[in-house]
């Protein structure tokens, strides 16, 4: 029975790499596996979905590929899922550009993969409406399934997950995400000159909360829309949340460390959950940030509060366990759901993963000693502003009656995904985007495309259109810095209730893009708008 899986039992999986870093062609098939993802000696398999070279396992998480910086590469996707779908499908959503699970029987199940903080073509961005099946059957901006992947960018943890209109939450629920790990010259440096630690001490760790069937299978929620003029069959939730916590596709596993400093990727890769991050265990553990979403802090930043991750978001962290041979630590989280002033998360999700420093000290491995700076200066977008844009956050009602998150723009309100584009910045200009959020819950925030910088945020009241949401009459308090935790590189950034949130960006490639929540529910429902740099 799932809800006996004990925790810190299982040992942390590492996930399979896969080498990109001389270029070149590659492939990776989305295929079906099954896997033990609650372990603990419980013996339940789980279908999942994941990803696997042709011919090769099929991993879950995905791979973990690995790039080179200005070494590009390509990826061909090969769609080789089922004709049905794991988790239940709810068909109302995007009306017309809806999938079923009639359509997915006679087509088989749309999947695209969008590489997450890519500075990639739009071609190959995996648009939402990009989609295509085992069969052949495509989206309206299908164009190909092979990939070309510039890394025109500094070293960064990226993620790959699908993307499909409507059916993101459920295919990424169902496995398909992985780590993206781009590397770089002044990356290479730190580390030589033992100024990071040595890859050997580098773990990737994607956090993600799940709940299961008594029989092991992955359980998603089923239920009718509370709605007379519901048709029937599975309705989409406002958000998810599940009580077993996956780190690396294993359920609260529990790994051993030498007392030495490790670096430590963390990804949030839940659909919904936030996490409020602290490792404790009797004495503290240092932990000192480096990186955020897409690239290194000027400074390391050593960590006195929890660290709040919201769905998309990575953090590039330095954990010290020397000095604590034969300790153990846990790693907490306190995160309400939703995110900040929902329900207080109770156990067992109260915690995410355990160390356990036993393992012997490799005195061949030279400790590193953090840099004063990882980058020459602090982040940030250099280019003057053209143009600033304020964006609505907003929580309207579908045609059953159900929340319905959306995004628009404050002067005309919200704007449903098909309706026309609005927001059109040039090419090779900077921007400021201005998130207004008139909702209860924080949105993760993300734009395709561009790394931002995360200017801050002020509070503010205005007068509020009820149906559409326009607002007028804002008046904002002064403005707050950014945390220091989100002065790197971004592409997900915290947008909380009552504040607009202010990010600059610089769009230097053409084409169509989105912008989106990244909570998967909101994301498929229909909090996501097209964006177009011409
Ligand atoms: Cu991580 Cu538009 O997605
Ligand atoms: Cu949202």
């Amino acid at each position: 029975d799932p809800a006996a899986v004990p925790r810190f039992v299982n040992p942390l999986p590492r996930p399979s790499r896969l080498d990109l870093r001389r270029g070149g062609r590659h492939a990776l098939r989305l295929a079906p596996a099954v896997r033990d993802l609650l372990g603990g000696g419980l013996g339940l398999r789980t279908p999942v979905w994941g990803f696997g070279p042709p011919g090769g396992a099929v991993a879950f998480p995905g791979p973990t590929l690995i790039a080179r910086s200005g070494r590009p590469t390509t990826v061909n996707w090969l769609n080789h899922l089922p004709r049905h779908h794991l988790l239940p499908v709810d068909p109302t959503l995007h009306q017309a550009f809806s999938h079923s699970t009639h359509t997915i029987a006679r087509d088989g199940v749309p999947a695209v993969v969008h590489l997450h903080g890519g500075h990639t073509d739009a071609d190959s961005d995996g648009h939402p409406d990009a989609w295509y099946t085992a069969r052949g059957v495509t989206g309206p901006r299908f164009s190909g399934s092979r990939y070309s992947y510039a890394n025109s960018q500094e070293a960064a943890t990226l993620w790959y997950h699908d993307h499909t209109l409507g059916l993101t939450r459920l295919n990424v629920y169902a496995g398909l995400a992985g780590f993206y790990l781009l590397r770089d010259r002044r990356e290479r440096e730190l580390i030589t000159c033992h100024r990071l630690p040595d890859p050997r001490y580098e773990r990737e760790l994607v956090i993600q909360d799940r709940m299961f069937h008594p029989d092991g299978r992955l359980a998603y929620p089923d239920a009718p829309a509370a709605s007379p003029a519901w048709p029937g069959g599975p309705s989409i939730r406002p958000e998810f949340f599940g009580q077993v916590l996956l780190v690396n596709g294993r359920a609260w596993p529990c790994a051993a460390v030498e007392p030495r400093q490790y670096r430590l990727r963390l990804l949030n890769g839940s659909n919904s959950r936030f996490y409020r991050l602290s490792l404790d265990g009797g004495r503290p553990v240092p932990v000192t940030l480096i990186g955020t979403d897409d690239g290194f802090l000027h400074r390391p930043l050593p960590l006195t509060e929890p660290l709040v991750l919201a769905p998309g978001e990575r953090a590039d962290l330095v954990a010290d366990f020397r000095g604590c041979a034969g300790a153990t630590f846990d790693l907490g989280n306190d995160a309400p759901t939703p995110f900040p002033d929902g329900t207080p998360v109770l156990p067992p999700a109260d915690k995410v993963l355990r160390f356990q420093v036993t393992r012997p000290y490799d005195a061949r491995v030279p400790e590193p000693r953090l840099p004063a700076a990882l980058r020459p200066g602090p982040f940030r977008v250099p280019r003057p502003v053209t143009r600033t844009r304020r964006l609505l956050l907003f929580e309207g009602q579908d045609a059953y009656g159900r929340p319905k998150p959306l995004l628009g723009t404050v002067e005309r309100g919200t704007s449903a995904w098909d309706a026309p584009v609005t927001e059109t910045p040039r090419p090779h200009t900077a921007e400021i985007w201005e998130f207004f959020n008139t909702t209860s819950d924080t949105h993760p925030i993300h734009l395709h495309l561009v790394s931002f910088q995360v200017l801050g945020r002020a509070a503010f009241t205005a007068d509020q259109d009820p149906a559409g949401g326009a607002l007028s009459n804002i008046r904002t308090e002064p403005p707050e810095p950014p945390d220091g935790t989100e002065t790197g590189p971004k592409d997900t950034v915290q947008a909380p209730p009552g504040r607009v949130t202010r990010v600059k960006a610089f769009f230097d490639r053409c084409g169509t893009y989105v912008w989106h929540c990244h909570m998967l529910e909101h994301e498929d429902h229909e909090m996501m708008r097209n964006f177009q740099v011409r």
